[in-house]
């Protein structure tokens, strides 16, 4: 089963055009990735996504269901972690969790049930009682993740998970999405860091300036990428395999990361 279709998806900002007609499906309990540089559109695509931002034109169902006409529905089934983690910083990192719950009705004694689950199982456990404020970067990235799973959602939406962590605390969400993949989440995720996308994704599509470059399985893009530069000087000189970062400096011209 297909969990999100789009069909000629375009968003634009007074004219602006930030995503330029994609078309792509993500598939039950897969992790889907969107690779791309800054302004590619990633945020632009994921907020219309989860009801953040309307669609300018095209279609986009999630569940089955079109985010124009049914998006309280659509809300309830995702979780959803912002590029800028949205904490509330005079609260505890457990009330975080527990003022989250309350908006989607779930009762008390759940929800403190829940939270601590979440908690222990972000590694966060011993912090339940300090105040956001007082947590590193990575500690706040998961407390955001663990807050969007408070209402058990088939559909995990992150956009940029680990960006400004460093290696270990991008490792340690790294190590839990995979878990929550093995749970059945179906995971979507944004991100400029091609060994993200190469660790974590099934399928994945490169973006570019509102356009889908590429779509494919990691192992596709690279090996398609080898195949047209095979015999190439380029290639040959290259000591280290090829990566997606290749791919991109391909289609693009560009680095990810400039
Ligand atoms: N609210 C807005 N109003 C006008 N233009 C916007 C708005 N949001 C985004 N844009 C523009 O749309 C384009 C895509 O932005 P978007 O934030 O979707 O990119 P991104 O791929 O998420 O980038 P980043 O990696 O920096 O987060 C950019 O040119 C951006 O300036
Ligand atoms: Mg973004």
């Amino acid at each position: 089963m297909d969990i999100v279709i789009a069909e000629s998806l375009l968003k634009q900002y007074n004219g602006f055009t930030a995503v330029r007609e994609v078309n792509f499906t993500i598939r039950d309990r897969e992790c889907f990735g969107f690779l791309g540089p800054n302004g590619a559109g990633k945020t632009s695509l994921v907020k219309m996504i989860y009801g953040f931002s309307p669609v300018t034109s095209g279609k986009l169902t999630v569940f089955g269901m079109d985010v124009k006409t049914n998006i309280r529905d659509i809300k309830r089934l995702l979780g959803v972690v912002p590029q800028e983690n949205n904490l509330d910083p005079d609260l505890k990192v457990l009330q975080n969790l527990l003022v989250y719950a309350s908006y989607f009705g779930i009762d008390a004694r759940l929800a403190r049930e829940r939270a601590e689950e979440l908690l222990e199982f972000f590694g966060l456990k011993e912090k339940a009682g300090e105040i956001v404020e007082s947590l590193s970067g990575g500690m706040k990235r998961r407390l955001v993740i663990a807050r969007a799973l408070i209402n058990k959602p088939g559909l995990l939406i992150l956009d940029e998970p680990t960006t400004g962590l460093d290696p270990q605390a991008r490792h340690m969400v790294w190590q839990r999405l995979r878990l929550l993949k093995e749970q059945g989440v179906t995971l979507i995720l944004t991100t400029h860091y091609m060994e993200e996308a190469s660790q974590l994704c099934d399928r994945l599509v490169i973006m570019n300036l509102g356009e889908i470059l590429v779509e494919g399985t990691p192992q596709k893009l690279v090996a398609d990428y080898i195949d047209e530069t095979s015999g190439q000087i380029v290639q040959e000189k290259k000591e280290q395999p090829a990566t997606l970062e290749d791919v991109f400096l391909k289609l693009t011209g560009r680095k990810l990361q400039d």
